[in-house]
């Protein structure tokens, strides 16, 4: 049996004409840009999440780029995230001229540490960035309020956790700004690049619309320099279409982790740890073992298409080598990307595919791992 990571075809439908329909006018009566078919996007998203304002942007890196310059943050300033994310966080940071500050993350549920936090926070720091990794929550209270009383921003990187909440507040709507991103491997997938970013107040909203559309206030008024990322109208109409499925397939593979789970309880595999309250939606279903790398052979040749995300720590990129970061700095991150694995986890596996994985991983453990 062959098991794989993504079924495109699945998130679309069985009948795709309409969709095809809607794509084919708008192709031909050139509704490109800011079209009502983003605005509706924008409203049926915001709707979803229980937001008021969002914005649809090119990618989840430029919503947090965007973001960033939405609250004056660039050079001079520091903004705290986690050592153990995708490059992308840190990368915003970086781009737009503040200094990045990492702290390490909590073995168990691998989201950031919320004491490194506290105390990363110096006179610099003019943000937090958690990460809902792999489309857990990070628990908000504690962050807002800690931000709050330090007078700094919050950005939640919400790119892997759309529909991801905690007592039933959405992921993305607890800061001052959330960040999310189409990109084809995520819960929500467009046909190529998209993001959006949910605002906290609408003075908050316009700062970010002028840095999404090049400043722009009325035409050829350029306020401030802002850049073009504006999210494609046909990505938008491709989202609108699956987003009404989107609940389901998440409640799917948090069915699909329980299963993991109990089929293979018992195996010397750690789990991300589960959190009172919480609404994961299992962006990645992460195994962690020492025999990382041997049992991702072993799957392989047994046709089971898994992943590391991510093998390298971000402080050990080279593209943050000028940063001076050096290995052993975070050895939870250092820990987790030798360890972790991803299992396969789509909104249609069968439960003969988990089957199939787990019987894998059961004959890994019984005759391969010994010693
Ligand atoms: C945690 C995290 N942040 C940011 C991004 C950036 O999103 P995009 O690929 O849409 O630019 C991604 C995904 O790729 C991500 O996983």
């Amino acid at each position: 049996m062959k098991v794989g990571r993504y079924n495109y075809a699945h998130q679309l439908g069985t009948d795709i004409e309409p969709l095809i329909a809607d794509l084919r006018a708008m192709l031909v009566g050139g509704r490109y840009e800011l079209t009502p078919e983003v605005k509706q996007f924008e409203a049926q998203l915001a709707e979803f999440l229980g937001a008021r304002y969002i914005r649809g942007v090119n990618t989840g890196t430029d919503a947090l780029v965007v973001a960033l310059r939405a609250l004056g943050i660039g050079p001079g300033d520091q903004v705290v995230t986690q050592a153990n994310t995708f490059h992308a966080t840190v990368g915003a940071i970086d781009l737009v001229g503040a200094e990045p500050v990492l702290v390490d993350v909590d073995p168990d549920t691998f989201l950031i540490d919320k004491r490194q936090l506290r105390d990363a926070i110096g006179s610099k720091t003019r943000a937090l960035m958690p990460v809902h990794l792999y489309g857990k929550p990070t628990p908000m209270a504690e962050i807002v309020a800690l931000a709050e009383a330090r007078g700094l921003f919050v950005i939640e990187d919400a790119a892997q956790a759309i529909g991801a909440r905690i007592e039933g507040q959405s992921v993305g709507t607890f800061g001052h700004f959330g960040c999310f991103s189409f990109h084809p491997s995520k819960n929500l997938a467009a046909a190529g690049d998209g993001g959006a970013v949910v605002a906290r107040n609408a003075e908050l909203d316009e700062a970010l619309r002028r840095q999404r559309e090049l400043g722009q206030v009325g035409q050829n008024n350029h306020v401030v320099v802002g850049f073009n990322t504006k999210l494609d109208a046909l990505q938008a109409k491709i989202l609108s279409w699956k987003l009404p499925r989107l609940e389901e397939w998440n409640e799917y593979r948090r069915k699909v982790a329980g299963w993991y789970r109990e089929r293979l309880a018992g195996l010397p595999l750690g789990f991300q740890a589960r959190t009172e309250g919480e609404t994961h939606v299992y962006h990645l279903f992460q195994v962690r073992t020492r025999e990382r790398d041997s049992l991702l052979a072993h799957l392989r040749a047994r046709d089971v298409d898994v992943v590391v995300r991510y093998p390298t720590p971000i402080h050990l990129q080279p593209a943050f080598a000028a940063k001076g970061w050096k290995a052993g700095q975070f050895p939870v991150a250092e820990r987790l990307a030798r360890e972790l694995l991803c299992l396969p986890i789509r909104p249609d596996i069968g439960i003969d595919e988990i089957d199939y994985v787990t019987d894998c991983i059961h004959e890994f453990f019984q005759n391969v791992a010994v010693g």
